[in-house]
């Protein structure tokens, strides 16, 4: 029935591309996106992931064109993750001046370090033996404590290799800390934090842990990352990252935790990031080459709903493609 007195009408806004264009709340720009690389040693040529089509494990070569290739898409950042040859109980890699992440970060800064962002994933599952976030005791717990010695040595060697962020992953408590203490004793006091504060124990890294060669040998991360159900937890967190000295405070996984980016963005004023994980990226790229999703539209979809829920920066597998795109 159409009404005899003048009322709102959201569809006039809504008729043409050009006006849903001028009235869009939020957009996604190429300069929001970060994307995660893989660098292994020991490889002389890129292999694929097979649970993460069209995402690879980098040499040393082809991460350097790549990451060329991405900055020139005009991404905002690059996140590194390295897999060494060798793995141990300490992960001693991770801090080696000549380990894959260091190697692979020195050349980055050359190639394209005047032009981007670039971070290094702080963290020790993809160089231990036993494949978790930390140390272990003899029990075969995480050593909260113990490890924060190793995340601090880690910082070190990534910020003298070039990194201008280095991103803590690992969810021990006091680690923002233990980094920042570590990083301006060294005299890197302008390497930022950003901090994976709010990091839930997920069945979306799933696939990541084929790319990165890391999953936990005997149990699982419950005992370090969030459980699902909990978002007060997250605020918790958050606000100890902060206090602890972060600059960039991250949200993971994104999709199923919009919620909590929702409510981080509104609660801080520190610039948000959110990670758009390995488990989210399979997820639609497995039903679109089944035919079952429009591929595209839904990688747009899901970008823009991440920066709705308020996230400033996005990790994703898709920053390249989305960056052309969108630029
Ligand atoms: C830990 C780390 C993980 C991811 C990023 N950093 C794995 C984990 O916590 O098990 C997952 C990223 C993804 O799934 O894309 N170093």
């Amino acid at each position: 029935m159409t009404p005899s007195f003048p009322v709102s009408r959201p569809r006039r806004l809504r008729r043409t591309a050009a006006l849903r264009r001028l009235v869009a709340p939020v957009s996604v720009r190429p300069e929001h996106l970060v994307l995660p690389m893989f660098v292994k040693e020991g490889i002389t040529a890129p292999q694929p992931v097979a649970s993460m089509p069209g995402v690879v494990q980098h040499t040393r070569e082809s991460l350097r064109k790549a990451a060329a290739e991405a900055v020139g898409a005009g991404v905002g950042g690059l996140i590194l993750f390295g897999i060494p040859a060798v793995k141990d109980a300490r992960g001693s890699a991770a801090d080696d001046p000549a380990g894959i992440v260091q190697l692979a970060l020195a050349d980055l800064a050359a190639e394209v370090g005047g032009d981007t962002v670039l971070m290094a994933d702080l963290c020790l599952d993809e160089y231990t033996d036993h494949g978790h976030c930390g140390l272990l005791t003899a029990a075969g717990e995480v050593d909260n404590d113990a490890t924060l010695d190793r995340y601090a040595s880690i910082a070190v060697a990534q910020a003298a290799a070039g990194a201008h962020a280095v991103a803590p992953s690992g969810m021990m408590d006091g680690q923002v800390g233990a980094i920042r203490t570590a990083l301006d004793q060294a005299g890197h006091t302008d390497v930022a934090i950003c901090a994976y504060s709010a990091k839930y124990a997920s069945g979306f890294y799933g696939p990541f842990r084929d790319a990165a060669e890391c999953a936990p040998q005997f149990g699982d991360r419950s005992s370090y990352q969030q459980a699902p159900s909990g978002s007060r937890e997250a605020l918790r967190e958050v606000a100890l990252d902060i206090e602890e000295g972060a600059d960039i405070i991250m949200v993971k996984p994104a999709l199923a935790y919009l919620d909590v980016i929702s409510q981080v963005a509104a609660t801080i004023d520190l610039p948000v990031a959110a990670y758009q994980v390995s488990g989210e990226y399979a997820m639609v790229e497995a039903a679109a080459a089944n035919g079952w999703l429009d591929r595209e539209r839904i990688i747009d979809e899901t970008l823009t709903s991440i920066r709705r829920a308020g996230a400033d920066i996005i990790l994703t597998y898709w920053a390249v493609e989305a960056a052309r795109r969108l630029g």
